[in-house]
Parts: C-alpha cells; structure tokens; sequence
C-alpha cells in the first residue's frame, strides 16, 4: 500500500496556521487562487482540504466537495465554515477517489502534493475526475529554490537542488523539482496553462520587519514570473485536461473498492451492491476510507 500522511487528530489550524506566523503565505497564496480559479462553476472539489481553510473563496460554485483522508479534519472544516448546503464532506484517498469520472468543472489542491510518495498515480486519479472544459489547480513544493541553492552552494546542504529526483527531507515530506513536475503533468495527460511561483519572500527576518498584507502584495506582483522560471519554495500550476472530449456524466459517488458507479443510500451508509461494502454516511460525513 502506497504510504500515506495522515492528519487524523492533528491540530494543524492552531499550530500551524493560528499559532505559526503564516499570514503571508496564507495571503499570497489567495492572491495565486483569486487568478488562476475561474470564478464561478457548478462543482468544485478541494483534494486535502484539510479543516476548509481556502473555502470561502469557493463562492462562486453551487456545490463544494472538502475531501481528506482525514476526518477529524473535515469535522474541523464542519465547525469552521458552519452551515451551508453547499459543502460535502468526503473522506478518501486521493489514490482512490471515490467519484465518477470527469464530474468536477474544477479541482484544487495545496500543500497536499508534497506529502505524496506517488504524485504520477495522484496526478492521474485527479485528471480523471475533471470535466474536459474544467480547470485543476495544483500546488506543489519546490526543491529548486534559493535559499536551498544557496545552502548547497555553500556546502550547507548535502542534497543537489538541481538534481530532477523528488527529495523527500524528512518522512512524507516531499520537495519536486519543476521539470520534473512538469513531466509527469503530462505524462498524466494534462496540459500546464499557467505556472505561479508564490512565496518569494519566506524570511523571518522579512516576515518580522514587513506587514503580511504588504509582503503578499508583492509576491502577487512577483508571482507571474513563475511563467519563465520558478525558484521559490511554492508553485501554483494551473492544469487542464488534454483531451477535450468526453461521455456523459451520470452519476455521482462510485465505489473506491470495486468501482461500480450505482450505490444504493440507506439510512447510514451508501451501499456498494457488487463488491457488498457499506460507507458510512455519518454526521454530515461521507467515508470511504474504510468500509464500515
Ligand atoms: C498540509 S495539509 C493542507 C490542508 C489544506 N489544503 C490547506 O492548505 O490548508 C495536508 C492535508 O492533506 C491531507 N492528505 C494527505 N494525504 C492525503 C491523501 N492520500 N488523500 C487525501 N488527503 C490527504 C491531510 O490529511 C491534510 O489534511
Ligand atoms: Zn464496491
């Protein structure tokens, strides 16, 4: 089984992102999301969305799904949106999602690819859930950044920023070279239509001195330049599938185990008929993590 980063009782809203001085990269990345999304859709799913932190920017969009592999962190999202039809919480694997092909008019996913040890099989799960006309934005972490060019040519760093390979620094913490990245979009059949590079001023000592707002600001001015090269620690690429044509969607869920698309919904669960598998339906959550 591929490894996975699990979340689960994580406290990473107040750590990481209440208690961690992150403002501006918060901010930045807004400003990369507010260009690169199309404003307004029917359906929208965010992959590894963790406790919802980028979802009031989906307001555009009649339906939202928050998928993670984490539940405590979509009940975290239940508790931090409130209320709203709009959202459904799914938990899965993004190996394995648990939908019909091509239903979503946009996909998004950040600081999810670099907890993932198989970014091609990710890659082409996520374009097979894009409608032909829809739009994926992907974030990834980049090896091939100053600081870390620096570092090395210092000789403060044993590991080559140059080198194509992914580099995984600490367990399931994985930084990717953009050329190679950019290889295995295509390679899972997605044509790259815009690049951001975000986060050009990730220095504490900038950080301590500069206003977020201000620093965000000028990382959006910066951030189209990730067009002709990318050297910052984040990249925003905006994907859309190869080929443009496809069947009719019908349906919605399909079973993660067996994928047959007709699931029966009983009082708790969605029922999978061929392979007998129940997901449960609880609280306002679906999981098709494991089989109840
Ligand atoms: C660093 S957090 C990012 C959360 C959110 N996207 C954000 O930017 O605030 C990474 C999230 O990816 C989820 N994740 C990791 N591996 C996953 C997988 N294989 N399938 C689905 N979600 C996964 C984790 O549970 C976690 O919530
Ligand atoms: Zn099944």
């Amino acid at each position: 089984m591929t490894r996975i980063c699990d979340y689960e009782g994580s406290r990473y809203r107040k750590e990481f992102w209440e208690s961690g001085n992150r403002q501006y990269e918060d901010m930045a990345e807004r400003i990369a999301l507010a260009k690169m999304l199309p404003p307004t859709g029917k359906r929208l799913i965010e992959v590894g969305a963790g406790f919802g932190r980028m979802a009031d920017m989906y307001k555009g969009y009649e339906q939202v799904v928050l998928l993670d592999y984490a539940r405590t962190q979509l009940e975290e999202a239940q508790r931090y949106l409130g209320q709203d039809n709009r959202f459904i919480f799914v938990v899965a694997d993004v190996y394995q999602l648990p939908f019909v092909s091509h239903l979503f008019d946009a996909l998004v996913m950040i600081r999810v690819m670099h907890h993932l040890v198989d970014a091609p099989a990710a890659l082409s799960e996520l374009k097979r859930i894009i409608s032909p006309d829809g739009a994926a934005i992907i974030e990834y972490a980049s090896k091939r950044h100053l600081k870390a060019i620096l570092r090395w040519l210092l000789r403060r760093q044993e590991w080559n920023p140059f080198n194509p390979e992914p580099h995984e620094f600490v367990e399931l913490n994985i930084d990717f070279h953009p050329a190679w990245m950019r290889q295995q979009f295509t390679a899972a059949n997605f044509d790259i239509q815009e690049i951001r590079s975000l986060s050009h001023f990730r220095l504490p000592l900038l950080k301590k001195f500069f206003p977020p707002q201000f620093l965000a600001a000028l990382d959006g001015w910066a951030q189209p330049t990730g067009r002709w090269w990318q050297y910052t620690p984040s990249i925003f690429v905006k994907a859309a599938p190869q080929k443009k044509t496809a069947d009719i969607v019908t349906g919605f869920f399909k079973c993660p185990a067996c994928h047959n698309h007709t699931l029966k919904k009983t009082e708790n669960a969605l029922f999978c008929p061929s392979c007998q598998r129940h997901w449960e339906y609880r609280d306002g959550i679906y999981d098709f993590r494991t089989p109840a």
